[in-house]
């Protein structure tokens, strides 16, 4: 299994260019099923979780190319089954749910099961289309789903969820009737998916904000568009910058997609200006800590969490982070103590009081976004830092090693056998 070598102390500088965000692609590549035909999708990042989409399309009939651009050809769909070994390597798989029962009004998807981060139930999906006239047995592990037709209904959802609004729009855009999503997402991954689907002859109003209305079509068509770059790499980034003392410019990204995560770093005193395709970050090498709350967008995401606590351990006085979005979000945390970080757990409530220094040891990534924040710790880290199991960090970040080291960072990777 392949580890990073990373010697910390190094002040990164130079221009990072953001890639396209997994989180929009795949749901769009999961839409691909609603019509059958060739689709192309540019900008799509070359990650692991791309590739097991791509897997599971195939698995299904699609025919998939990712050259300059994503084709995926969906004219000959012949099984409709998410099977466990793809959809345990990757909870998204979940998303091919709604497009199937939409367009073959049968599917059976594995149960994706447990997770590094939480229970992750798909209760509030399965509910709403149930509430749409599908019968869901769940067995042998399996959700099957089944109806004759699927009709539009007014739904509410009892929390906010990005893929159970992304699947339950999916399976709307093709029923009888009109669809009102309550309580529904409003991440920019929305307004996107949404977007496509307008492209392919789908009705749909309201996309970003909490009310989502979608009147159902006979048939959608395929088309083309381009994946928005990924927001919670370009907060990778921007923390980054700021935990090196360094100085970034990051092209290729939507400020207004990052702009929660811009207000905590600055509240912690990094500089960071704008220009008309570029953000640039300059930190200067004392970190002011503030507190922190995940929420959905447009609140600060959970998946900047663990990067943001990276940065607050080298805070100058104490930093309160409070999760709320999953129950089990801090497995990073006891990586980091092993760095020096000092961290007191309460539930959902962690509380970070910013040391002197970080001192290199071997860590261990545990899930996507945890990884990221164990190279942002190491990057600012005294001596080297030997990060296993990084195989989650290719899941979502695309040439991380390429992009930090053009940029200065000492890191390799280094390829072997066993843990
Ligand atoms: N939830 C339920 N029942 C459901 C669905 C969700 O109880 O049926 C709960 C979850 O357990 C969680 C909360 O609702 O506590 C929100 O979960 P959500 O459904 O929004 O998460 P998701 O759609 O499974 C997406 C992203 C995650 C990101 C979350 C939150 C994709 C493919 N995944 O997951 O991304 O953390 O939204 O923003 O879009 C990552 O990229 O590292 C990642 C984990």
């Amino acid at each position: 299994m392949d580890k990073l070598l990373i010697e910390g102390g190094a002040s990164l500088r130079g221009e990072v260019r953001i890639s396209g965000a997994k989180n929009c692609a795949l749901p769009l590549m999961a839409a691909s099923l609603l019509a059958g035909g060739k689709h192309t999708f540019r900008n799509v990042p070359r990650l692991r979780d791309i590739t097991t989409m791509g897997s599971l399309l195939a698995h299904m009939g699609a025919v998939c190319e990712h050259g300059a651009m994503l084709e995926i050809d969906t004219s000959d769909i012949h099984t409709l089954t998410a099977p466990y070994e793809l959809v345990k390597t990757m909870r998204a798989s979940v998303l091919v749910l709604g497009p199937m029962l939409a367009r073959h009004r049968r599917a059976r998807v594995s149960l994706p099961g447990g997770c590094a981060i939480g229970a992750r139930p798909i209760n509030l999906h399965l509910k709403a289309l149930e509430q749409m006239g599908v019968e869901i047995v769940l067995e042998h592990g399996y959700v099957v789903g089944e109806a004759k037709r699927l009709r539009g209904a007014p739904i509410r959802f009892d929390q906010v969820t990005v893929t159970g609004t992304e699947n339950i729009m999916m399976a709307a855009c093709l029923a009888d009737g009109v669809t009102v999503l309550e309580n529904a997402a409003r991440e920019p991954e929305i307004v996107a998916l949404a977007d496509y689907l307008v492209r392919m002859g789908a009705q749909i109003e309201g996309a970003g904000t909490h009310e989502i209305t979608i009147t159902g079509v006979p048939e959608l068509y395929p088309a083309n568009c381009e994946v928005i770059p990924d927001r919670i790499e370009a907060g990778t980034y921007l923390a980054a910058a700021a935990i090196t003392g360094g100085w970034l410019r990051l092209k290729g990204l939507r400020q207004e997609h990052i702009q929660s995560i811009v207000t905590k770093v600055v509240d912690a005193g990094v500089r960071v200006e704008s220009g008309a395709d570029y953000v640039d970050v300059r930190g200067n090498g004392r970190i002011g800590s503030v507190d922190m709350e995940t929420q959905p967008y447009p609140g600060f995401p959970t998946d900047m969490q663990a990067q943001f606590m990276a940065l607050m351990t080298l805070g100058d006085g104490v930093s309160v982070i409070k999760e709320s979005i999953f129950e089990n979000r801090f497995m990073h945390v006891l990586e980091m103590e092993r760095m020096g970080a000092d961290i007191h757990l309460d539930g959902r409530t962690a509380i970070v009081r910013g040391v002197k220094k970080l001192s290199g040891a071997p860590v261990m990534a545990t899930d996507l976004r945890a990884s990221a924040s164990l190279v942002l710790a190491a990057l600012a880290a005294e001596g080297i830092t030997e990060i296993n199991r990084i195989y989650h960090l290719d899941r979502g970040y695309e040439a991380i090693e390429k992009k930090l080291s053009a940029v200065g960072a000492r890191i390799e990777r280094v390829s072997g056998r066993g843990e």
